[in-house]
């Protein structure tokens, strides 16, 4: 599906209209660009093959009491019913989370690393949670809770 992307560091944006600066990489709105296959969701099952399966991020999201904020909550998000490879050639590079659509954080990741990205936040309470994992070689892939 068409979404907005940073040119420069390949987040990807779940507005209309690109914000004033990247939340990853700090680069300017002018470097988004609507990109018609920015973002690849479930429904791009049908049409492909075992490669999307490794990428669909698997969200949950738990509350707990860790960080001094009441309640908080865990979301974390794990990339593939079958996991997704992570080599220096083939890997998730980040994983983004919202809520509502607004961009809320991220997690980095490294080949060594396991597929797997967490943050812990407070009030997003009825809010729609969204996380887009990026690959490396097959772009962006986005669920929603
Ligand atoms: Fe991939």
């Amino acid at each position: 599906m068409k979404a907005l992307v940073c040119s420069v560091c390949g987040y990807v944006h779940l507005q209309d209209t690109a914000p004033e600066k990247c939340p990853v990489c700090g680069a300017p709105s002018k470097v988004f660009n609507l990109k018609e296959d920015g973002l690849k969701t479930k429904t791009d099952i049908v049409t492909a093959g075992e490669s999307e399966k490794k990428h669909l991020p698997f969200i949950t999201v738990e509350t707990k009491n860790c960080c001094g904020q009441q309640p908080c909550h865990e979301i974390r998000a794990k990339i593939g019913e079958i996991t997704h490879p992570m080599t220096p050639e083939h890997s998730i590079l980040r994983i983004v989370f919202y809520a509502d659509k607004n961009f809320i954080g991220y997690t980095s990741l490294t080949p060594s690393l396991n597929p797997v990205g967490a943050i812990c936040v407070t009030n997003i309470e009825n809010k729609k949670i969204s996380v887009v994992a990026l690959c490396n070689i097959h772009g962006s892939w986005l669920s929603e809770l």
